[in-house]
């Protein structure tokens, strides 16, 4: 299983990338206020310059027809952008237009800080761009339904809130359950992120249900890495080796 980050923090994402085991970000209106940025376009191009994955940006247009016009400016970004839209009846109709539209690979990475820097150089990008198309990750999925709708429409990802399933009584996990299961049925190839992950055992079990990726928020993704046991264990071998190390 692929992880991606769940924030929008530069700093959060400088370091967890220095790990070496993240594949992508997301980030959405909400994790944009609270990283204290409005400037979407240049966190975006940050974000993706540090992580050479897909690298999620929220539209919040309400129709169709804004929708589109701003997957279309989003995916000039980056190639490496992709574009949530959420899944209600207008973003549904937006889905299955965008997906068959061309990137502007003219206007591809335009004004980026990072150009020249970046380990995708521009012919990559252009490469990228058109082979990937605007790709859409369809979010605010809360049943297996929604996720089929989404996939049928041509999303390239489903991200299922498995925490607010749970906060709201229901379980968030039997959707990725459901949605693993239709997927597989059907050869569906759109990927499942699990979403809304709230703590470590729900990176667990989507890992054992086989959803594609956990987009992990950097506080729950700290406590993955960490034990007790292993700091402990830690603690003590050091305190051994001075007993025995040779002295300089
Ligand atoms: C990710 O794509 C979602 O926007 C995010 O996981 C939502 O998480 P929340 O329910 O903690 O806001």
């Amino acid at each position: 299983m692929k992880l991606f980050l769940d924030t929008a923090k530069i700093a959060e994402i400088r370091e967890i990338a220095e790990w070496g085991i993240l594949s992508g970000v997301t980030t959405n209106p909400t994790l944009m206020a609270q990283a204290g940025r409005g400037d979407y376009k240049a966190v975006a191009q940050e974000i993706c310059y540090l992580v050479q994955g897909p690298v999620s940006a929220e539209a919040v247009s309400l129709d169709a027809d804004g929708m589109i016009a701003e997957a279309k400016e989003f995916a000039t970004w980056s190639p490496h952008v992709v574009v949530k839209i959420p899944t209600i009846e207008e973003g549904l109709k937006a889905i299955s237009r965008i997906h068959k539209l061309e990137v502007d690979v003219d206007r591809l990475c335009q004004g980026c800080l990072w150009f020249g820097k970046c380990d995708t150089p521009i012919d990559l990008a252009h490469d990228l761009a058109i082979s990937w198309g605007i790709r859409i990750n369809a979010t605010l999925v809360f049943s297996a339904t929604q996720a089929l709708l989404v996939a049928a429409a041509g999303a390239s990802y489903v991200s299922p809130f498995v925490g607010r399933l749970d906060d709201a009584g229901n379980d968030g996990m039997q959707v990725i359950a459901d949605i693993v299961e239709i997927f597989d049925n059907y050869g569906i190839e759109t990927e499942i992120i699990t979403a809304s992950v709230r703590h470590v055992m729900h990176i667990v079990e989507a890992a054992k249900l086989g959803s594609d990726i956990a987009t992990v928020p950097y506080g729950v993704m700290k406590k993955a890495l960490t034990h007790p046991l292993t700091d402990v264990g830690v603690k003590s071998f050091l305190a051994d080796w001075a007993k025995v190390a040779p002295s300089s």
